[in-house]
Formats: structure tokens, C-alpha cells, sequence
């Protein structure tokens, strides 16, 4: 042991956070990463919502630093964190004995309510493309939340009470079975499956669900819907005859290409687990003008006969599945003293069904005990192994799991069965710099912070022999980040990236902040990158980019503008502008680019990268502007019916006409749309008086370079539209402007949004949904938003009413043209970089 420890000395601590907060009693879903990127935390009265800096470039002067020298010692480059918190105000929507005076019925939990259980959705859920929390508190009440403007820093709304709408769906099924409904709308478990990775590009259909466990023993099944902000129920389905405890989902196999598969785990209260497969299938859905195809999803789900597990009245204390690549997933569960291993009979597995692990108790403080709750349970592919925690501080590790699992390896092994634990006490004591054996480290939750030896966990110091001890009472919970095992970091880095850039077919929704977690987080020390750059740079070059040109598929539309068709023109545009995993690897490669240039000490390894981020935006560009042509061509009878829209389109042409890097397919393209639009009717009064804001001095002819131009907000001098400085302007009197990077118009408002990781700024989006009425409609949306005009389909000449806009040349129309405003909503993630918006201010 002591030989350890000393080691372990070594390893480095990347951040070590005090939190006043009293933690959930330990689980192995209380503290995880979302797919946003952000640490969720959940304690008794608050989720704590903590986002690593790396990566991210804005609200810098929020960032929580941490001073190398007040850390412990071994930490070095230590991660900065945004905060945020959902707070739990105590109050109970429901009062169960007023439905039911039966003893089952009753809560115990509403005496002191507390946050009980958290789920995570994947990302890209919600209207703003990021994440719903479902909150689940200890009077068996469920909630979903949602950011409201920004995520980083901002305040977290409640969307929706989900008990109600659980209530009034059981409610049609038993009128007569008063205790079983109220039984059913108790939830006692939460579980949010991922979503399945169809083909491409990734068909725009919201495949995530909730699964939900009550206390009449079944499992509830709800999906988010986007437009309503709420959950709706899509099945329920009885596993047990008792309380369900816990739920798990593996990932989704998709055995062909329409369908997708995937199991769920379901414990009870009495030790027991049963199988659900839950399947579904895409099916078409004819739409009216068949812009872009839609689909409806059909859910089928199947109880497996036999239990893996038995009623041995054994508590599960922790239930995950592990997801090795290439064959069939693993269940992993924790019992007190014993985990458990299950995999389902399977041809091209090396073993199948149960294993069972005991533990002995690893002695580090009087806390110990081989009998303590899970508090983690992560799968870490690259050594193929499982690392389970404890509650009393200790770490378990399951060798080989997908081939032949083993506790206790060959002493051969390097990561020895209480190497980690010895790892993480080494931890602690380096933090609290005075603990001895009677002080123990309570970790309440665990989880692999780059899928390797990186770790992230909180623990809760106490002296339970010790009475008049103070710490206990003050609720300090520690959340740390630290290495846990020696590894050899740098190829690990140079792997990660190639898998993570390298597969094309990678949609899934996930931000690439998220994404590349692990290489950002290696990368920010200046000295691996400079060891590393040429094998980086190789990596980035490699498959060189050929676009998806030829499968951008947008079959004309020839009628007029309507509602359906902005619809439809919104989901082809998100379609493509994000659906494609070659699209998403060059904003991955392009991210990791600027990273590497900005952290790189030397010039010349700052402009390669330079260099290299550069083919890569100009990719990028060229992606958005060949959508942006197909489109916009696909519907140029409609779009030449309005003044607006031309003018959107010709400053599309002209941008992918003189774009230096222009590809020439995309200048040949943008050639025969100005034919198109050239020979079709000029809407509008042609002798209108030529004013800068008019429409008809936008109809100019394109040979007329400043017909493009936009006007200075503030002296009303010339803005010229430059492609090369797309992302930037300057008027002729030297005021300099930021463009809109979905839109390119200037941006004279603050009502903007900003990329966290690029920091380039877009207009917001219509606030009026697409299924808004035709004809102009009030502004404002319901949780008191920004005031902004409503889109105004079907009256594409009206001027503004009261736009917050300064009418600046062109800047000033863009909420007229239908066009900008479909694509400005079709646009919730930023173009170049793919990561999130958030509104500051
Ligand atoms: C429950 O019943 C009590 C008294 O019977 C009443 O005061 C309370 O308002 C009821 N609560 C709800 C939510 O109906
Ligand atoms: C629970 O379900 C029953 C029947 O489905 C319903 O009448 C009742 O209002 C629900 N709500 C509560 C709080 O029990
Ligand atoms: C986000 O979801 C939309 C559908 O709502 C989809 O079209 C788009 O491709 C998704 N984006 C990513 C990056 O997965
Ligand atoms: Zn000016
Ligand atoms: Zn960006």
C-alpha cells in the first residue's frame, strides 16, 4: 500500500472545489456529465450545474478560477468552472393522502422534501438545442427543467410538472382502482435513453425517452415535445408487482435502417430486475410540399421473460450498463458487497449471461466497508474495464469485461485492485492536508471525466468516531477532478482525437464541446503541444474533406409561400446545415484548431494550426453556402415573389461567387439561381423612390457592387459586404460592426446570441413557432422573452411594424424576408463551431 501511495503523490489533481451543499444520500447517477457538456450534480437541495472552461470563450469574467498554489499539491493546470444552480424551494404540488387515505400511499419523503433523482436528456432537445433535466424529489413528484437563455451562467426554468400530466393520463385507464392510480402517478425512478444514430443525413425526429418507474410497479414511457416545452406519455408498461427502484438504458443498436433497438433495465424494490426491449421503427410521413421528408416513430416494447436477477430481497444500490463497441451491452449492478455482471445470450459475444463479484472490504480509514453503497459505475473502453465506487471511498476495478471479466487480475496487471482506491485517498489527504485514519471520505458520486484515468467525484469529509467534530454539520461537499492511474496520456490524446474526428457518421447531437472533452482537456498544457503538433496536424488533415454536395437532396417546390412550407423548409435547412457527420468533423477539427493555436507557446506552431483552422472554416463555409444556394433554389418561385428574399438571395450569390476559397461547382450553382431568379417576374412597383432601405434599391442588378452594401448604423456611410471579412465589417468612416454568422447582416442590437465556443454572434430567432397562423401575429412569446416582431408569413411586403432594429441598409429588412427568418429558426446550433447559444446580457 504505502508503495502506492507514494506513487500516487504523482498523479495530477485538476481541480478541487468546496460546495456548501448537503449531499443525496450516494448513487451513481448524481453526479454526470450531460451532453452540453456540463456537470450535473445533484444534492439535497439543489443541482449544482458546473461547466469546465475548456473550450469555452465566453463569460470568461465568470469564471471560477482556482490558484495552483492554494491547491494541493501535484495539481496542475487547474480547470476554471461556470456555475449555475436549480434550487429546490420545498414546496409539494401534490398531497397524496387528500387522493388516498391508504397507508401505501403515503410519502414519507413530504416531510422533508428533498431532491431525490436526477435524468439527463440528450442534447439538441429542447428549441435552443441543448438539454432537459427531469428532477425527481422524495415526495415522488417529477419536473422537468430547461435553460432559459444561458445555460452557462443563466437561470434554469421549470417546463413542465410532470406528475399532472401522469395523473391525467392513468386517469382515463382505472377509474375504479383509486390506490393503484395514486400508486402509479408516485414516480420512484428516472432513467432519459439516448438517441439511436440513423443514417444520414440524421433524420430530424426526436427519438429520446424518458422512462419512468412507479410505485404500482410499472414503467411509464414520455417523450419531450419541442414546441410545447412538455412531456407527453407514449406508453406504460407493468414489470413488477412492487415498487420499480431503478431503471437503466443501454444504447440503441440500429440492426437496420429504419429500426432501432435498445434494452432497459428495471430493479425493484425487492431485488428483482427484469428486461424490457424496446423497439422502434421510422415510419414516412407524406408531407405537403415535400421539401424534406418527416417521420413518425412507432414504439413496441417487450418484457423478457425471465428475470436476470431474483427476489432475494437484496437492495440494488447502483444499475448501469457498459456499451463496449462490437458486441452486445453489458448490465452492470451493485448489490450490498457483490457486483453483478449481465449480458444477454448473444452468438458473437465472448460470454453471456450472469457473473458475480464479491468484494472485500479495503481498509483506508475506520469508514471502510465492503457493505457501502455504489456511488459509481463508469465503463472505460480504451483498457476495457469497469470502475465501480463505493460510498465509504474505495474503488473497484473489472478487468477484461468484455471478454472475460475478473476482479482480482494477475499481479502482472498494472492497475491493481486497490490502486484506485489508494489513488483517491491520496486525494483527499493531499486536499484536507491533516487527515488521518479516522477521517473518511464519503464519495457520494463518481464518474470517468474523459472516458480514462481522469475521474471526477465529491466526497463529504467526516470523523464518525469523533462528536464534538464540526465538518459533519457544515455540509461542505468536495468535488474534485484527478488522475486516479498512471497512463500514458499523450497517445491516449492522439487516439481520442482520431476516433473522435475520424468517424464520419457521428451525429448524434452531442456538442462537440462535449464531444472532444477529453483531448481539450489534455490539450491546454502548452508542452504536450508542443510535442505533439505534427501528429495532431496529421490527424486534423487526414480524409480530406470532399463535402457532401452531391447528397444534398431538395426537390423543387413551385407554389407560393405558406405556412407548410416554412415548416418544411426549417426542418430540410436543419437538415443539412447539422445532419451530416462530415460537417460536424470539420467543426470538430476546426474547434480543436483554434484550441492547439491559442494554447501553443511558439509562433510557428500557432500558425499552423492558424493555417489549418482556416481550411477548415472555409469547408465549413462552403457546406452552409451550398445549402443556403440548393435551398433558396429548390423554392426560387416562391422566393422571387418577394422583394425581401431576392435581396437575401442575391447577397447569397455574391458571397458565394467571390468567396476567394469558393469551390467552382458552388459559384456554378449560385450562377444559374441568379439566372432563375433574373428571368421571373420583379415583384414590387419598379419606379418605387430608391431609398436605402427600400426594397426596390436592393433589386438593383448585381453587377452594381454596393447595391449589396448595408448602411453604418451610426453615420450611415457604406458598409461594404466583403466576403473575405464576412465575420467582421467596417463602414468608410472606420466604425466596426460584428455580422450576423448565420445571416451575415450586421448586427446593430444587443439582441443577439452567442456561440460559447467560437464567441461569433447571431440575431435571434423569430420568437413564433413555425405552426404559427399566417398574417402578422402579436410579438413577444409566453415566458416573457424578448420583444420582437412575429414572423410575417403570407405579408412578406409589409415594412416592420416596430422592429427594435435600426433600419440599416439591409440589416433593417431581414425580418421581412421568410427566408431569413425560416432560416434564423432553423439555425439553434452555431454553423462553424456546432456548439450552443446563449444570450448574454
Ligand atoms: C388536502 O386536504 C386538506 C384538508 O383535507 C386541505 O386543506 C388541502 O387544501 C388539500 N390539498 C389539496 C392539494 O387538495
Ligand atoms: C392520481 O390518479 C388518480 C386517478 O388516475 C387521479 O384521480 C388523481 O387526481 C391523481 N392525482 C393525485 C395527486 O393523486
Ligand atoms: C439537432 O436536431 C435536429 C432536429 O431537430 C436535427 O436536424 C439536427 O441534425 C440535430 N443536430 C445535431 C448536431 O445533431
Ligand atoms: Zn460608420
Ligand atoms: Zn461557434
Amino acid at each position: 500500500m504505502p508503495i502506492f501511495a507514494d506513487k500516487m503523490t504523482e498523479l495530477p489533481i485538476s481541480s478541487v472545489l468546496s460546495l456548501s451543499a448537503v449531499s443525496v444520500p450516494p448513487s451513481v447517477k448524481c453526479l454526470q456529465f450531460s451532453q452540453d457538456g456540463q456537470v450535473i450534480l445533484l444534492t439535497k437541495y439543489a443541482v449544482h450545474i458546473l461547466t469546465p472552461d475548456t473550450g469555452v470563450s465566453v463569460e470568461r469574467s465568470s469564471v471560477i478560477k482556482q490558484d495552483s498554489s492554494k491547491l494541493p499539491s501535484g495539481s496542475t493546470h487547474p480547470l476554471g468552472w461556470l456555475r449555475t444552480m436549480v434550487e429546490f424551494d420545498r414546496s409539494l404540488a401534490h398531497q397524496w393522502p387528500n387522493d388516498s387515505k391508504e397507508w401505501g400511499a403515503v410519502s414519507l419523503g413530504s416531510l422533508d422534501p428533498s431532491l431525490h433523482a436526477v435524468a439527463l436528456s440528450p442534447s439538441n432537445l429542447t428549441a435552443d438545442a441543448g438539454c432537459v433535466l427531469a428532477l425527481l424529489n422524495s415526495n415522488l413528484e417529477l419536473t422537468i427543467w430547461g435553460a432559459s437563455k444561458n445555460l452557462l451562467t443563466g437561470e434554469w426554468i421549470r417546463l413542465q410538472d410532470v406528475t399532472s400530466a401522469l395523473e391525467t393520463a392513468s386517469a382515463a385507464k382505472d377509474p375504479l382502482l383509486a390506490v393503484k392510480n395514486v400508486l402509479r402517478n408516485q414516480s420512484t425512478c428516472i432513467a432519459w435513453s439516448s438517441q439511436p444514430q440513423w443514417g444520414e443525413p440524421m433524420p430530424p425526429v426526436e427519438a429520446s425517452s424518458l422512462a419512468v418507474g412507479n410505485r404500482a410497479g410499472s414503467v411509464t414511457f414520455l417523450r419531450y415535445d419541442k414546441t410545447e416545452k412538455q412531456m407527453s406519455v407514449l406508453k406504460e408498461t407493468q414489470v413488477a408487482d412492487r415498487w420499480v427502484s431503478h431503471l437503466a438504458w443501454s444504447a440503441w443498436n440500429v440492426p437496420q435502417d429504419d429500426t432501432c433497438e435498445a434494452m432497459l433495465a428495471c430493479g425493484s424494490s425487492d431485488g428483482s430486475i427484469a428486461i424490457l426491449t424496446v423497439r422502434q421503427t421510422l415510419n414516412p410521413k407524406p408531407t405537403l410540399t415535400n421539401i424534406s421528408p418527416d417521420h413518425a416513430l412507432s414504439l413496441s416494447i417487450q418484457l423478457d421473460d425471465e428475470k436476470i436477477s431474483g427476489s432475494d430481497g437484496r437492495a440494488i444500490t447502483g444499475l448501469q450498463w457498459a456499451n463496449p463497441p462490437g458486441r452486445s451491452a453489458i448490465l452492470i449492478y451493485h448489490k450490498p458487497g457483490v457486483i453483478h455482471l449481465w449480458s444477454a445470450p448473444s452468438s458473437e459475444a465472448a460470454w453471456s449471461g450472469s457473473r458475480a463479484f464479491a468484494l472485500r472490504t479495503q481498509r483506508r480509514s475506520v469508514g471502510s466497508s465492503a457493505l457501502s453503497p455504489a456511488s459509481g459505475i463508469s465503463y472505460v473502453p480504451s483498457c476495457d474495464m469497469a470502475v465501480v465506487s463505493l460510498s465509504d471511498g474505495s474503488f473497484y476495478v473489472i478487468h477484461k469485461l468484455s471478454v472475460d471479466p475478473t476482479l482480482y487480475p494477475p499481479p502482472t496487471e498494472p492497475i491493481q485492485p486497490d490502486a484506485l482506491s489508494a489513488a483517491s485517498r491520496s486525494v483527499f489527504v493531499r486536499a484536507e492536508s491533516k487527515a488521518s485514519f479516522k477521517d473518511v471520505d464519503r464519495i457520494h458520486g463518481a464518474a470517468t471525466y474523459d472516458g480514462g484515468s481522469t475521474f471526477m467525484w465529491t466526497y463529504e469529509a467526516s470523523r464518525p468516531t469523533d462528536f464534538s467534530y464540526k465538518h459533519d454539520a457544515k455540509h461542505i461537499s468536495t468535488f474534485v477532478v484527478a488522475q486516479l492511474w498512471e497512463e500514458d496520456v499523450d497517445e491516449r490524446v492522439l487516439y481520442d482525437l482520431a476516433e473522435r474526428v475520424g468517424h464520419a457518421r457521428s451525429v448524434s447531437g452531442e456538442a462537440p464541446i462535449s464531444i472532444l472533452r477529453p483531448v481539450l482537456l489534455h490539450l491546454r498544457e502548452p508542452s504536450r503541444i508542443a510535442r505533439l503538433h505534427p501528429r495532431i496536424l496529421d490527424i486534423l488533415h487526414r480524409q480530406p474533406f470532399n463535402g457532401v454536395d452531391a447528397t444534398i437532396a431538395v426537390p423543387t417546390y413551385s407554389g407560393d409561400w405558406t405556412t407548410e412550407l416554412s415548416c418544411e423548409l426549417r426542418r430540410s435547412l436543419t437538415t443539412q446545415l447539422f445532419g451530416w457527420g462530415s460537417i460536424q468533423s470539420q467543426r470538430m477539427r476546426y474547434t480543436v484548431a483554434v484550441f492547439c493555436q491559442k494554447y501553443a507557446e511558439a509562433a510557428d506552431i500557432q500558425q499552423k494550426f492558424a493555417d489549418a483552422a482556416n481550411l477548415f472554416l472555409a469547408n465549413i463555409r462552403s457546406h452552409v453556402q451550398m445549402v443556403l444556394i440548393r435551398h433558396l433554389s429548390a423554392i426560387s418561385g416562391a422566393i422571387s415573389r418577394s422583394a425581401y428574399d431576392i435581396s437575401f438571395a442575391r447577397r447569397t450569390i455574391r458571397q458565394a461567387t467571390t468567396a476567394s476559397e469558393a469551390a467552382p461547382a458552388l459559384a456554378k450553382e449560385a450562377d444559374t439561381l441568379l439566372a432563375q431568379l433574373s428571368s421571373a417576374p420583379q415583384p414590387g412597383p419598379p419606379d418605387a423612390q430608391i431609398s436605402a432601405a427600400s426594397p426596390a434599391a436592393e433589386l438593383a442588378p448585381i453587377q452594381d457592387g454596393h447595391s449589396m452594401d448595408e448602411l453604418c448604423p451610426a453615420c450611415n456611410g457604406v458598409v461594404p459586404l466583403q466576403s473575405m471579412d464576412a465575420e467582421g465589417a467596417v463602414c468608410t468612416n472606420g466604425h466596426v460592426w460584428a455580422r450576423c454568422c448565420v445571416t451575415s447582416f450586421l448586427l446593430a442590437t444587443p439582441m443577439v446570441r452567442t456561440c460559447i465556443g467560437c464567441s461569433r454572434k447571431a440575431l435571434l430567432p423569430p420568437p413564433v413557432p413555425a405552426r404559427a397562423a399566417p398574417g402578422p401575429s402579436s410579438s413577444g412569446d409566453a415566458n416573457g422573452s424578448v420583444d420582437r416582431p412575429a414572423s410575417q408569413v403570407g405579408d412578406s411586403q409589409a415594412p416592420p411594424a416596430h422592429s427594435p432594429y435600426p433600419r440599416a441598409g439591409m440589416g433593417g429588412s431581414y425580418n421581412s424576408a421568410r427566408f431569413v427568418q425560416d432560416l434564423l429558426d432553423a439555425t439553434q446550433r452555431c454553423p462553424f463551431c456546432g456548439n450552443n447559444f446563449v444570450v448574454l446580457v
